[in-house]
C-alpha cells in the first residue's frame, strides 16, 4: 500500500499519464465522483445542494504549479467571479486555493500582489479565504507569504499537514499569531527526513495537533474522513467544554458522504471542499494515491467502458 501511494503520488506530475488519462473518453465521468464539473456553474450546482442538506461549501478552482503567468491571471479572474457569485447567489461558502496556482514559483512580488488583490476584494464582503498547503518545497514559502498578508488581512486562514515534523511548532506559531487554522494529514509524496513514514505516527500526531488547535486555536477546521479522529475530536470538545460552534469539520468533495450527512445531523459544522476545473489531474490522482480501492475502481470503470 506503502509503495501504491508513493507510486500514485510520483505520476500525478507525470505528463504522459496525465494526457492518456485526460483524454480517455471515460475518465470525465469517472472523476465526477471527486470533482464537481469543469465550470463555475457545476461548481455553484453542487454546493446548492450542499447547503440544502446543511452542509457549508468551499470553491477550489483546479490549477497549480502554473508556469505561464496568463494562467494565473486567469486564476485571479475567476476567483474574483467566485466572490460576486457568493454575493448574487447568498450561497454558503468560501474559497481554498493554492499559491503555486498564484505563481508562487515566479520570481518576484507577482504572487504576493495577486494574492493581495483577492483578499482585498474578499475583506469588502467579508468573506474567508483558505490558503491550501502543497508539498514541502513550498511550506516556508507559503507560511512566509501568509505571514505577510496576515499583518493587513484577518480574512485569510492556513493548513497543517500533521505528517511533517515541523508542524507542531508551526501550529503553535500559528496559534499565537491568532490564525485560523485547518489540519490535514498530508497529501505529497514526502521523505522520512521531513514527515513521519508511518501513518499511525501522522494519527498521533493530528491527535496532538487537534487537541492544541481546540483548546487555543481561532476557529480550527478539523480536515479529515477519519472516523477514529472524528470521534476523539467530538469527546474531546465534549470533555473540555468546547461548544461544536468553535470549530468545523471538513472533507473532501464526494467522499464519506454518509459521514458527512451524520456529522450535520448530530449538530456539527461540517464544510465540504468543493473543486472544479479542467486541471484536475493531480488533485485526482492524489485521491486515488489514498485509498488503493479507488484505482480499482477506476480501472474497471475504464475497462468496463
Ligand atoms: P485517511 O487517509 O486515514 O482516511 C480515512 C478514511 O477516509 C479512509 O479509510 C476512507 O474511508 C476515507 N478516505 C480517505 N481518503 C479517501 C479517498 N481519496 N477516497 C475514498 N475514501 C477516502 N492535504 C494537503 O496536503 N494540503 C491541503 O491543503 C489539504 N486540504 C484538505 C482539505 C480538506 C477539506 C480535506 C478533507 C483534506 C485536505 N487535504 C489536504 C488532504 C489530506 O491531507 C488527506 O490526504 C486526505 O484527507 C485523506 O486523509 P484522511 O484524513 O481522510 O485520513
Amino acid at each position: 500500500m506503502f509503495f501504491l501511494r508513493k507510486t500514485l503520488l510520483a505520476l500525478s506530475d507525470n505528463v504522459h499519464l496525465k494526457r492518456f488519462i485526460m483524454l480517455h473518453p471515460l475518465s470525465r465521468r469517472v472523476t465526477r465522483r471527486f470533482i464537481a464539473g469543469e465550470t463555475l456553474d457545476e461548481a455553484v450546482h453542487a454546493v446548492t445542494k450542499l447547503n440544502g442538506n446543511g452542509l457549508t461549501a468551499t470553491f477550489d478552482y483546479l490549477g497549480e504549479n502554473v508556469i505561464r503567468k496568463e494562467d494565473a491571471e486567469e486564476a485571479v479572474a475567476m476567483y474574483l467571479q467566485i466572490l460576486e457569485t457568493i454575493e448574487k447567489t447568498g450561497i454558503q461558502a468560501n474559497i481554498s486555493m493554492k499559491l503555486t496556482e498564484l505563481g508562487l514559483d515566479f520570481k518576484g512580488t507577482f504572487c504576493a500582489e495577486k494574492l493581495e488583490l483577492i483578499l482585498k476584494r474578499a475583506s469588502l464582503g467579508n468573506h474567508f479565504i483558505r490558503i491550501d498547503m502543497e508539498g514541502s518545497p513550498y511550506t516556508e514559502k507559503t507560511l512566509t507569504l501568509f505571514r505577510q498578508v496576515y499583518s493587513h488581512y484577518k480574512n485569510v486562514g492556513v493548513v497543517v499537514q500533521a505528517y511533517l515534523y515541523r508542524s507542531e511548532k508551526d501550529t503553535e506559531d500559528l496559534i499565537s499569531l491568532g490564525a485560523r487554522v485547518r489540519l490535514c494529514k498530508g497529501a505529497y509524496n514526502e521523505p522520512p527526513q521531513i514527515a513521519f513514514p508511518k501513518k499511525s505516527d501522522v494519527d498521533e500526531n493530528y491527535l496532538r495537533l487537534m487537541k492544541k488547535l481546540l483548546l487555543q486555536g481561532n476557529y480550527p477546521a478539523i480536515a479529515t474522513h477519519d472516523p477514529k479522529i472524528i470521534d476523539e475530536t467530538k469527546s474531546f470538545a465534549r470533555n473540555n467544554g468546547i461548544d461544536s460552534s468553535r470549530f468545523e469539520f471538513q472533507m473532501l468533495y464526494g467522499i464519506r458522504r454518509d459521514l458527512q450527512e451524520l456529522l450535520v445531523k448530530q449538530g456539527y459544522r461540517v464544510r465540504i471542499y468543493v473543486p472544479y476545473g479542467k486541471e484536475w489531474y493531480p488533485y485526482f490522482m492524489r485521491r486515488l494515491a489514498e485509498r488503493p480501492a479507488n484505482v480499482l475502481f477506476f480501472l474497471s470503470s475504464l475497462l468496463k467502458g
